[in-house]
Order: structure tokens, then sequence, then C-alpha cells
């Protein structure tokens, strides 16, 4: 699978997005190491909270069919109307995603199937905090 492919999935994932309060639609596409793709969507709710983003929509379906390692997610953003621009991972999903991969894995922030910048999870949460802190 390469980075475009999943960024494809990833911008595909965004039509599905359910964001009436924020009109930011965000979609996510996960490969597991077992090569299967887990896509998701931001969905929100009228008490604003409730909230999920992309990212955790993708891995949460994933986890909840057994899967736990993850090589690469590709996120794409943007406005309704409005051209993409670069949308990273919050600061949850960051942590979320820590908790089920490793500092490499890829991180591709797509602005459309050809323009994309990759980064690296532990770049983008860097001094993390997680599960071997509290063994
Ligand atoms: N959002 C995501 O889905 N992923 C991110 O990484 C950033 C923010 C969603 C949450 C909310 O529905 C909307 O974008 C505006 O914050």
């Amino acid at each position: 699978m390469t980075h475009e492919s999943l960024a494809k999935a990833a911008i595909e994932a965004k039509s599905y997005s359910y964001s009436p309060y924020s009109n930011f639609q965000v979609g996510a596409a996960l490969l597991a190491k077992s090569g299967k793709v887990y896509t998701g969507c931001n969905i929100e709710s009228a008490a604003y909270s409730p909230t999920n983003c992309a990212e955790r929509t993708a891995l949460f379906k994933a986890v909840s069919v057994g899967e736990r390692d993850f090589v690469a997610i590709a996120i794409s953003g943007s406005m309704i109307g409005q051209e993409p621009d670069y949308c990273f991972p919050c600061g949850v999903c960051r942590q979320t995603l820590k908790e089920f991969a490793q500092d490499s894995l890829e991180i591709v922030i797509a602005k459309s199937a050809t323009a994309y910048k990759v980064f690296l999870l532990g770049e983008l949460l860097p001094h993390s905090f997680g599960a071997g802190d509290i063994k």
C-alpha cells in the first residue's frame, strides 16, 4: 500500500464526515500490519464534547475487530467549500494512536492524493507518556 493510495482512502472517507457544527470535514485511513485498511471520519455531537475525530474513528474500528499493530495512517481535513490545507492530528488522537503504535508509525498528512507530507508518530508526539511508563 503506497502513501498515495492511503491518502486517497482518507480523502474518500472525508466524504462521510458528520460535521454540521464545525463544517470541518476530516477523513482518515489506517493501515494495519495485517494489510487491511480501516477508514474513519469525524463524527460531531450537538453536545460538542462527545465528538470523535476521524483518526480515532478509524483506530477504534480497527481495534474493535482485533487489530493491534499499525504501519501508517493518512489524514485529510478541510472546511466545507475551501481548498484543503495540511491537517495535523490533534493531541488526543496522537496520544490515542500511541497506545497501539510505535514511534515509527507513519503519519501521512494529505492535502490531496499527490500533495502530502509524511511524519513519524515519534516526531509529532515527542517525549511522550505511554504504557511503558507505568510498568
Ligand atoms: N478533527 C478531526 O477529526 N481530526 C483532527 O485531527 C482535528 C480535528 C475534527 C474534530 C471536529 O469534528 C472538527 O475536526 C473541528 O475540530
